[in-house]
């Protein structure tokens, strides 16, 4: 039997759902029951009804989902597969901050650990973390880890005094306004969309900025037909399924964020066998770090 139809066998025996960002290998993607960014997956993780979660994606993402719904399990294809942002930044400096301010919050990418959601205000995700700063009652704000993301919330908050935190995506930072450029110059019409992650040098010659699911969404409606995609390059796989007759182009070395790719079909299909990886967020973690993450459903709705 092929594995894709083993895992609708075990699924629909364990009423189980399968989650799946935009970054995971494209037949995962496929065999999933919700693909999206993190916002959406978060929210789904907590609203499903499904007693038994499987997540491609990578530590923090399976680790909020039990944050938001403790009582359901989640599992993961490969426990080990990690965001190297999630860990940059330094919880002194956190202190530090809190004590420099008396006015000020914390705002935390929802790509950081449970450890650093639990010293924030709130959470954010690519998609809602202009709209949610905006709403903050707070003038000052510290944003972690990501400089790039926290760099463009702060040019589309001016009133708001954002300090930036010296952390980033490598794979996003990685590219360069010099490789997108050379695509540009194959491809003089295409549009050019990019996620916040990237440095501020690529973002300067983009002629859109969001999420993976806004650039996704971007792609299906405007009317160009040929984009230059400055993300990781699993969003292929949903741009073109959308868009056959568009043309997708990558800079030169394409994006890939190898934890992500850790999600293999094989490796799913042994954790729904086995139900052997499974995320555990201690009791006293996971209730610090649900404010956070609760306060970003709330706030991003
Ligand atoms: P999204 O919030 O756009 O899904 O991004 C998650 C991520 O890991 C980007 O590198
Ligand atoms: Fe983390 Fe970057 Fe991979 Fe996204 S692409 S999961 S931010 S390392």
């Amino acid at each position: 039997m092929c594995m894709k139809t083993r895992i609708e066998e075990l699924k629909k025996e364990k009423n189980a759902v399968i989650l799946a960002h935009y970054y995971a290998p494209d037949e995962v993607q496929e065999v999933a029951d919700y693909v999206g960014d993190s916002f959406y997956l978060a929210k789904v993780a907590k609203e499903s009804e499904a007693s038994l979660i499987v997540f491609c994606g990578v530590q923090f993402m399976g680790e909020s989902a039990k944050i938001l719904s403790p009582h359901k399990k989640v599992l993961m294809p490969d426990l080990t597969a990690d965001c190297a942002m999630a860990h940059m930044v330094a919880e002194g400096k956190i202190e530090q901050m809190r004590e420099q301010y008396d006015d000020l919050a914390v705002v935390c990418y929802i790509n950081s650990t449970a450890k650093l959601k639990c010293m924030s205000d709130v959470c954010v995700t690519s998609s809602n973390a202009v709209k949610i700063v905006k709403a903050l009652p707070q003038k000052n704000i510290f944003f972690i880890p990501d400089k790039n993301l926290g760099g463009f919330v702060k040019e589309q908050v001016p009133e708001k005094n954002i300090i930036l935190n010296d952390g980033c995506c490598p794979i996003h930072a990685k590219l360069t306004a010099s490789d997108v450029v050379a695509v540009k110059d194959a491809h003089p019409t295409a549009l050019v969309l990019t996620h916040p992650e990237c440095e501020q040098e690529v973002l300067k010659i983009s002629d859109f900025i969001g999420s993976t699911a806004d650039i996704i969404n971007f792609a299906k409606n405007n009317d160009a037909q040929e984009y230059i995609i400055c993300t990781e390059d699993g969003v292929q796989y949903k741009l073109m399924s959308d868009n056959p007759q568009k043309k997708f182009w990558f800079p030169d070395p394409r994006p890939c964020c190898k934890d992500m790719k850790l999600n293999t079909l094989k490796a799913l299909l042994d954790v729904l066998e086995k139900e052997d990886k499974e995320v555990f967020v201690c009791d006293e973690l996971r209730q610090k770090a649900l404010i956070p993450l609760e306060r970003m459903l709330a706030l991003g709705k």
